[in-house]
C-alpha cells in the first residue's frame, strides 16, 4: 500500500506540472481529490488494513493529499497569470476601430448643390420655415381662395395671425424666400435658398418635411437663355457631363412664362426605358419672375427681369445614377442600417 501511495503522489504531481490550462487542471483535481477520486478510494481501503499499519498509512495518505493540493495551487496561480495575459495583454492584437460617422445624405447633397451654384456667384440664403401667408402665397400672385394654392397642401398655424401678412404657416416651398430676398437686397440678385418645406403629404415620393433649393436671379436683361444655361451648368456638374435637360411649358402663378425641367434618364441616356418610359425624368419647376412679384418686392419690372427655379433636394439626390432609394421617407427614418450604406 505504501508504494501504491507514493506512485499515486508522483503520478498526480507529474500530471499537474504538465497541465496546460486551468480547465485541464480542474480535471486532474477531480480525478485525484474529488469525492470518488483516487485519494478517497485509498482512504476507504484503510479499514481493511491490520490495526498496527492503519495510523502510518493514514498519515502518509494525508501528506500525499497535502502535497497534491499545494502543487495544484501553485500551478493554478501560474496558469491564471498566463491565461489572463493572452486575453488582455497581447500587444500585437489589432486595435479596435472607433465608430466613425458621416454627414447625412441630404446634408451632403445640400453642400454639393451650394458649391456648384457658388461657382456662378450665387449666395446661400435661408429664410423662415414658419412663414406668413403673404410671402408664400399672396405676394406670389396667389390671392386668398385662389385654386392654385391647393397644390401646396399647406399646414396653417391657428394661433399666428398678422394684420399685414396674413396667417402663419409652415412654408410649403422655398419660393417664399423670393420676396424676402428682394426686400433685403437691390439687384443684381443671385440667391440660392435651401430650406425645409412642409406639406400635408406622405407616400413613397412625398415626405411631410423635405428640402427645396430655390434659385433667384434678378438683373437687367435677364432672359430664358440665362435660366437654361444656369440649369444646364448645374445638371452637368451634379449629375455628370452626359446628362441633358429640357424645359417644358407649365403654369405657376408667380412666373411667366413657367416651365417644368426634365433631365435625360441616366439609365438609358434619353433613349427610353422601363424606368423613365420616354427618356426623361421630371426635376422641378422654373420660370421668369412674374412682373407682379417683382413689384411686390419693390423692383421695377420695366428695368429688371429675372428667373427662378425650385426643386426638391431629396428628389434631385434620388435621381443621381447609382442611388436606388425606393421610398423618400427612408431618408428621414433614422435607420442606421439604411444610412450606413452610403
Ligand atoms: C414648387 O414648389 C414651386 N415653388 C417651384 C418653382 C420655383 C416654380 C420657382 C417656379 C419658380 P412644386 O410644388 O412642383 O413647385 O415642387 C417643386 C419640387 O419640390 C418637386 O418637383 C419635388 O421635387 C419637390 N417636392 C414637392 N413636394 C414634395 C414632397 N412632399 N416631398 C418631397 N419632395 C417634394
Amino acid at each position: 500500500m505504501k508504494d501504491q501511495i507514493i506512485n499515486l503522489k508522483n503520478e498526480a504531481v507529474g500530471e499537474i506540472l504538465e497541465a496546460k490550462s486551468l480547465e485541464e487542471l480542474e480535471k486532474i483535481r477531480i480525478n485525484f481529490l474529488g469525492r470518488s477520486g483516487k485519494i478517497n478510494s485509498l482512504i476507504k481501503g484503510i479499514s481493511q488494513l491490520p490495526a498496527e499499519e492503519k495510523r502510518a498509512i493514514g498519515q502518509l495518505i494525508n501528506d500525499t493529499k497535502k502535497t497534491i493540493e499545494e502543487s495544484l495551487q501553485q500551478t493554478q496561480e501560474s496558469l491564471k497569470i498566463k491565461e489572463s495575459k493572452t486575453e488582455w495583454l497581447d500587444i500585437t492584437a489589432p486595435g479596435l476601430r472607433p465608430a466613425e460617422g458621416h454627414l447625412h445624405l441630404v446634408s451632403e447633397a445640400i453642400s454639393e448643390i451650394t458649391a456648384i451654384f457658388s461657382q456662378l456667384g450665387f449666395h446661400r440664403a435661408r429664410y423662415p420655415e414658419v412663414e406668413w401667408d403673404w410671402y408664400a402665397f399672396e405676394g406670389l400672385n396667389m390671392a386668398e381662395n385662389h385654386p392654385a394654392r391647393d397644390e401646396w397642401e399647406t399646414f396653417f398655424i391657428d394661433k399666428l395671425q398678422n394684420k399685414k401678412y396674413g396667417r402663419g404657416i409652415l412654408t410649403p416651398h422655398t419660393s417664399s424666400g423670393q420676396l424676402r430676398e428682394m426686400e433685403k437686397y437691390t439687384p443684381p440678385i443671385r440667391m440660392i435658398n435651401i430650406a425645409k418645406c412642409y406639406r400635408r403629404q406622405s407616400d413613397v415620393s412625398h415626405s411631410p418635411m423635405f428640402y427645396q433649393f430655390e434659385g433667384l436671379v434678378i438683373d437687367k436683361g435677364i432672359s430664358i437663355t440665362h435660366l437654361k444655361g444656369t440649369l444646364d451648368f448645374f445638371v452637368r456638374n451634379y449629375f455628370g457631363p452626359e446628362r441633358k435637360i429640357r424645359i417644358r411649358p407649365f403654369h405657376f402663378q408667380f412666373t411667366e412664362p413657367s416651365f417644368e425641367v426634365d433631365i435625360s434618364c441616366g439609365l438609358c441616356q434619353g433613349k427610353g426605358c422601363n424606368f423613365c418610359k420616354e427618356g426623361w425624368l421630371e426635376l422641378g419647376g422654373s420660370g421668369m419672375v412674374h412682373p407682379k412679384v417683382l413689384k411686390n418686392g419693390n423692383i421695377d419690372p420695366a428695368i429688371y427681369s429675372g428667373f427662378a427655379f425650385g426643386w426638391g433636394v431629396e428628389r434631385t439626390l434620388m435621381m443621381k445614377s447609382g442611388l436606388k432609394i425606393e421610398d423618400i421617407r427612408l431618408l428621414y427614418s433614422n435607420d442606421l442600417r439604411f444610412l450606413r450604406q452610403f
